[in-house]
């Protein structure tokens, strides 16, 4: 069964070489496939089955990681529906060799839990307890109704 040690994740790892952009820092697209993983793993451990991403929202990169840096990626449950999982992602990185770490970037990514055929299935409730749980509910609700008008906004530039 699901426990609230499963409700969150943090990544720890060094930025490498190979994850370098042209002008010589981490790639953005890194960044976003180390986003990807930590939440998979939180929705993933949370549902206990398999999930896929559904949603991405709102990625902002504050400052660049540096290869060599320790990055943390942490992961973290704000908010379940029926079948979605709502997970705050936040990234820091430092020098390895000094301890105060740098927020890098913030997001908010919906995962689904599926079947075998793909198909959503229903995910265990998450209820927030503590006032900052609730606070981070009620901002993943609020981002969902600001997703709603944006989605409208591009339904026009999609073809589907
Ligand atoms: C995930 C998938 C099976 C869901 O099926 P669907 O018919 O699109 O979605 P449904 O209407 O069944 O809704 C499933 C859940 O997604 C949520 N959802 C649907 N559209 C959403 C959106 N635009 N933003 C956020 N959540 C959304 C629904 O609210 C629902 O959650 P709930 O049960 O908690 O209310 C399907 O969209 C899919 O396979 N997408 C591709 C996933 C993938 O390949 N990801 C990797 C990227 S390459």
């Amino acid at each position: 069964m699901p426990n609230s040690q499963q409700r969150e994740i943090t990544l720890r790892f060094l930025a490498e070489p190979t994850d370098v952009n042209f002008g010589g820092k981490v790639h953005g697209g890194s960044v976003m496939k180390w986003i990807d993983q930590a939440a998979y793993a939180c929705a993933a451990g949370w549902s206990a089955s398999y999930c896929v991403t559904i949603y991405v929202g709102g990625i902002r990169f504050y400052k660049p990681v540096l290869i060599g840096q320790v990055v943390e990626v942490r992961a973290q449950l704000i908010h379940t529906g029926t079948t979605s999982m709502h997970i705050a992602v936040d990234v820091f990185s430092r020098d390895p060799k000094a301890s105060k770490l740098v927020q890098t970037t913030h997001c908010i990514i919906i995962f689904v839990a599926v079947n075998g055929e793909g198909q959503p299935v229903p995910v265990p409730h998450w209820e927030p307890k503590s006032e900052k749980d609730l606070q981070l509910q009620q901002y993943a609700l609020r981002l969902m109704d600001l997703r709603k008008a944006i989605e409208d906004e591009m339904k026009p530039f999609v073809s589907r």
